[in-house]
């Protein structure tokens, strides 16, 4: 049999060959134009996470500097409105020490933002490496400054509270040492993936009180004491850090291995369900806490 297009006469065989050739061509053109699509779509899912969780960090850590470290030598009685017992008289070292730690927290929040921006990396490595020391000395002060405090007061929840705040300020520690070591003997790709942990770690004050407010809103409060020694208050001794830790190690472990678009479509609107929740939590921390300490603090209102 043959066929006649404008060119001229094809068999039956070549017709076959042609066709299946063009139906490859195709069908490459249609899956990379979803593969194409997909990874955009991962992508802006993960933009729009990091500035809404950046822009909320900053805002949290505003409020620290405007809210604690402004009454540390004032007022630093008004502590115990936030937290019964961050501050007792007479306990000069525990005071000096989580004082101390509400300050360096502010910083880490604060820089936390400019460290991982690729541009100030590549554009003003000096500012990289400037601000990276201070954010570096700030995780340290932070880890020491929280852990006497809880080897000297101890936390408002106990025991299970102690174990899971000491690890969480351990790990810090750990972090924020490798971080700078592996910077010092220029091995960037061991420094970079210390660097993402310890970033897990430090917005994880943050995560805990941006979890503690949705699971208020959402469910009144079960399974929190005023003491926290409820069973919600046990989890998230530990749940504000160890689940962004082992996202961090997905990550570093992913990027070596080709993700299935599947995954990609789980991730992307993971990203986008959790960019929508944060806002949802800056909004209401900001309405009833964050707002009046910060526009007082730069006379805004
Ligand atoms: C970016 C890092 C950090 C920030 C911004 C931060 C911030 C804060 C803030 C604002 C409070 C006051 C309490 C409240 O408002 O709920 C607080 C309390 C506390 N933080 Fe941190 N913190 C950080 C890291 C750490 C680390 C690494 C540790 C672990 C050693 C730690 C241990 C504590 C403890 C023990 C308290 C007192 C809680 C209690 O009395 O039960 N923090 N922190």
């Amino acid at each position: 049999m043959t066929a006649v297009n404008c060119y001229g006469s094809i068999n039956a065989n070549e017709f076959e060959h042609y066709r299946a050739r063009l139906t490859m061509t195709i069908r490459a053109i249609v899956e990379t134009s979803k593969q194409h699509l997909i990874d955009q779509l991962l992508h802006a899912s993960l933009k729009l996470l990091t500035v809404v969780v950046w822009l909320s960090t900053l805002l949290f850590g505003l409020y620290i500097l405007a809210f604690y470290v402004s009454s540390y030598t004032v007022d630093p009685e008004s502590w115990n409105q936030s937290l019964a017992g961050l501050y007792v008289h007479g306990g000069t070292l525990a005071n000096n020490s989580i004082g101390l730690h509400f300050f360096a927290g502010g910083v880490i929040l604060i820089l936390g933002c400019i460290q991982l921006l690729p541009l100030v990396r590549k554009r003003a490595p000096g500012v990289h490496r400037m601000s990276g020391r201070v954010y570096l000395l700030s995780c340290l002060v932070a880890a020491i400054g929280g852990l006497l405090f809880i080897a000297i007061r101890g936390t408002v929840g106990g025991l299970v509270m102690d174990i899971g705040f000491a690890l969480y300020g351990a790990l810090m520690f750990i972090c924020s040492v490798q971080t700078y070591r592996y910077a010092r003997r220029r091995e960037f790709a061991n420094h970079r993936a210390w660097a993402l942990r310890l970033f897990a770690l430090a917005i994880g004050s943050w995560l805990y009180r941006m979890e503690y407010g949705l699971w208020f809103m959402t469910t009144d409060a079960i399974g929190h004491q005023q003491d926290f020694s409820g069973w919600f208050d046990k989890i998230m001794a530990f749940f504000f850090y160890v689940p962004n830790l082992l996202l961090v190690e997905f990550i570093l472990r992913s990027k070596r291995s080709r993700q299935s678009a599947k995954l990609k479509g789980l991730l992307t609107i993971s990203f986008f369900a959790a960019a929508s929740l944060v806002m949802i939590g800056t909004w209401a921390f900001w309405d009833l806490f964050w707002a009046k300490p910060i526009l007082n603090f730069f006379r805004l209102s």
